[in-house]
């Protein structure tokens, strides 16, 4: 049974509607029967001169099709007031955007959420929507909570409907999604969990956009824990979803098997190693899928990109968002993978329309072997499988020897038209996620050379910020109040850093007296304690995101050693939000700052905080209005540096290294180039992979790199942020100061063979 979405509507648009169908096996689209094989890729997360060569590498890679959240916080950064720009420079052109992939040929798939997840601050939920509304309980049945989800469903189909890309007026959108994960943490929300989820999948099946695109819900369960309404098409989401098909057809014999996330790599937190999913690992998760019976897998990511600004979710993820995904985070193709994958793709399409009509016919050969074969006509296909990660082969028919952890297709002339096993002969292997490691590209890897011609001057002082005093109390710029109030209240998340001071009266001199209070760890843990203005303690823990649910306060309890001396000290102490956290139940819990009284030596101090919000020279080019005396320990001081632009920058492929610049921010021109910070992995754990020998269930602790080396040196300048002519100036805010000389250099970003 064909199930179809069509609609004819009168839209003024040049191109020809077309209809979008599929059943079990296969997706019909403009009358084409397909497979989709798709790749995600958001688009904040690359300048939009860079869309139209990412996506040209896409399809050279053999992907149909896109996959993108759309970023709530972007389009509605003011409640009540939608942003979807028509600027061709600004990466929130969300229109602009799905032109570009419609021009290459890619179909797209739009995840509309509005929950993103995707290591992206508050998932994508403006902050807003915690701090005006203090009441909302996101992803329930709350009223305003389903308004503004539901207005903003609304406007997203509004803005990209008029814009004539719907597949109905000949557009490149063919599904969307709505909601996200939310299987995964359902059980959170008790019984009201799942009236939430059939709430919106009513909701979007009663739009008028459902009767144009099928509509998705990724990662609703599937005889695990949640059961997913029968109104939307439930997916799989993880490394590998193959033995998901079964439940899923099972209870939903008409729907088609997507596998929307399949991750190829993963995301990296500040102080871990490089994570890298070999690529064969890869190959072999999507062979077996479709082997199995998938029809629709997505790569999360198909480029990953650079978390600009102060976007990246946490708590503590670094800026680049690579994610060892097969095109890197400068546009590059990283090999083995592209190459692997690409033939992998062409593999698939070239006998997907033997696949079309059946379920497939497994059969096993021993424990770790085993056959899924198709038979159309007198064409047959067979994917040959070794599960096992013992390093043995596979036998099959005489003729195939499969090494362990991998896959082969197989393809023949069957002489009967009865489709069973057994009937395929003249087989030839035409891909194997092993054996064509052969005929891939060899191994390559990122290398940085100086950018000889591009020379950054000396960095000079522009200004050193002055710590808050208790005397701040008088002026009206501060906050003043009988307990610490917490960040995200105060900052409406505008900037990272709030600044909580008092003054104390010690009764003695002490080296080793007590600050205690409870810290909100959503935003991660970035403290800097002052006494008298000068740096006594930092605290840089890397917390991880213990869960919301338990506890509400989702706060840690420090405790930081400072001197104080006998009578008034002033104790300041500067909260930094890396990020907020973007994964797990309840995020309107998210909390940054001090959420408790501060003791000092276990009394109270109750003679008034003052909370200075945001960071003097933030947002204003620098500009501080209270310059603070010299510290020898270089903190919180904003550096500048101006170099002219090289005339080529349009053609290269640049980053500049902040490894010795300790912890900040960085701006190129006035763009934010994004947090960065020296902070290491641990020398244990690392482990490089061989691609051929690697078996077994991949997770990201498995194959990394990098031990014991700072997370991040390299930061991403795209070259539309350079003045072609004339100065270009580097802003960089050091909230703490790293080891040794403060410098920095441009490279140009290459690509070289890897030792592998
Ligand atoms: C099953 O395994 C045996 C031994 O490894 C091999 O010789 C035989 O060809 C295999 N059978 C099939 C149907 O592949």
């Amino acid at each position: 049974m064909l199930l179809s979405i069509v609609s004819v509507l009168f839209v003024l648009s040049l191109a020809a509607a077309y209809e979008v169908s599929f059943d079990n096996r296969r997706w019909v689209i403009d009358g084409q029967e397909t497979f989709l094989i798709g790749g995600s890729f958001h688009y904040p997360r690359a300048t939009p001169d860079e869309w139209p060569a990412i996506f040209s590498e896409m399809k050279a890679n053999g992907l149909n099709l896109i996959q993108t959240y759309v970023f709530w916080d972007l389009h509605e950064p003011t409640e009540g007031e939608y942003n979807f720009p028509d600027d061709p420079k600004d990466p929130a052109n969300l229109v602009l955007f799905l032109q570009e992939a419609q021009k290459v040929g890619l179909y797209v798939h739009l995840r509309v959420g509005p929950y993103a997840c995707a290591e992206w601050s508050n998932g994508g939920i403006p902050v807003w929507m915690e701090t005006h509304h203090k009441e909302t309980i996101f992803r329930t049945d709350d009223d305003f909570w389903l308004q503004k989800i539901e207005d903003f469903w609304d406007k997203t189909f509004e803005v990209v409907s008029n814009a004539g890309l719907m597949a109905s007026s000949g557009g490149p959108i063919v599904m969307a999604q709505i909601e996200n994960e939310y299987g995964n943490i359902e059980y959170g929300y008790g019984s009201g969990g799942a009236a939430y989820v059939k709430k919106v999948a009513d909701f979007a099946t009663n739009h008028p956009i459902s009767k144009e695109v099928p509509i998705i819900m990724c990662q609703q369960g599937e005889g695990v824990g949640t059961t997913p309404p029968e109104n939307v098409i439930n997916a799989c989401n993880g490394y590998y979803c193959d033995n998901w098909i079964e439940r899923h057809s099972a209870s939903n014999p008409s729907h088609p098997h997507m596998f929307t996330e399949n991750w190829p790599g993963w995301f990296q937190k500040w102080g871990e190693a490089v994570p890298h999913r070999p690529a064969s690992d890869v190959a072999f998760s999507v062979a077996r899928w479709f082997a199995k019976g998938g029809s629709f897998m997505n790569y999360y990511m198909a480029f990953g990109g650079t978390s600009f600004g102060r976007k990246v979710g946490g708590p503590n993820i670094i800026t680049s968002y690579d994610y060892d995904v097969a095109i890197n985070e400068y546009g590059y193709r990283a090999e083995p993978k592209f190459s692997l994958l690409t033939m992998l793709h062409e593999a698939i399409y070239s006998v997907q329309d033997v696949m079309f009509t059946m379920e497939p016919i497994s059969s096993t050969n021993g424990t770790n072997c085993e056959i899924q074969s198709y038979y159309k006509e007198d064409k047959c296909v067979l994917f040959l499988s070794n599960i096992g990660v013992d390093g043995e082969d596979c036998e099959f028919y005489g003729e195939f020897k499969i090494p362990s952890w991998s896959t082969s297709i197989v393809v023949g002339t069957s002489n009967t038209h009865n489709a069973h096993d057994g009937q395929c002969s003249g087989m030839e292997e035409i891909y194997g996620t092993k054996t064509s490691l052969e005929e891939a590209e060899q191994p390559n890897m990122v290398a940085y050379g100086a950018a000889e011609d591009i020379v950054v001057g000396e960095l000079a002082i522009k200004s050193t910020v002055a710590v808050p005093t208790s005397k701040d109390a008088a002026s009206d710029t501060v906050i003043v109040n009988e307990s610490p109030l917490e960040q995200l209240t105060l900052t409406d998340d505008s900037t990272d850093y709030v600044w909580y001071t008092f003054n104390y009266d010690s009764p003695a001199d002490s080296t080793s007296s007590v600050l205690e209070f409870e810290l909100a760890t959503s935003g991660g843990v970035g403290l800097m304690v002052f006494v008298d203005g000068e740096l006594k303690n930092t605290e840089r823990a890397v917390s991880d995101s213990t869960s919301q649910l338990e506890d509400s306060n989702y706060a840690t309890h420090l405790s930081i050693s400072i001197p104080l001396k006998e009578g008034s000290n002033d104790i300041s102490i500067l909260s930094t939000s890396m990020g907020l956290k973007n994964y797990g139940p309840y995020l309107e819990r998210n909390r940054v700052g001090i959420v408790s009284d501060i003791l000092v030596d276990g009394k109270v101090c109750d003679s008034g905080i003052v909370h200075t919000v945001g960071m003097d020279g933030e947002g204003r080019a620098g500009v501080v209005k209270r310059v603070g005396g010299e510290r020898s320990d270089k903190s919180l001081i904003w550096y500048t540096t101006t170099f002219p632009s090289p005339a080529d920058i349009a053609d290269r492929v640049v980053g500049i290294d902040l490894s010795a610049m300790g912890k900040g921010a960085a701006y190129l021109n006035g763009n934010h180039i994004g947090r960065f910070w020296d902070m290491k992995a641990g020398d244990e754990g690392c482990n490089i992979c061989d691609e051929m020998e690697y078996n077994g269930q991949y997770e990201a602790a498995r194959c990394r790199t990098g031990c014991g080396e700072l997370s991040q040196t390299i930061y991403k300048l795209p070259s539309i942020w350079f003045n072609k002519e004339g100065e270009n100036e580097l802003l960089l805010f050091v909230e703490e100061a790293g080891e040794g000389d403060m410098e920095v250099k441009i490279v140009d970003v290459k690509m070289e063979p890897s030792a592998q």
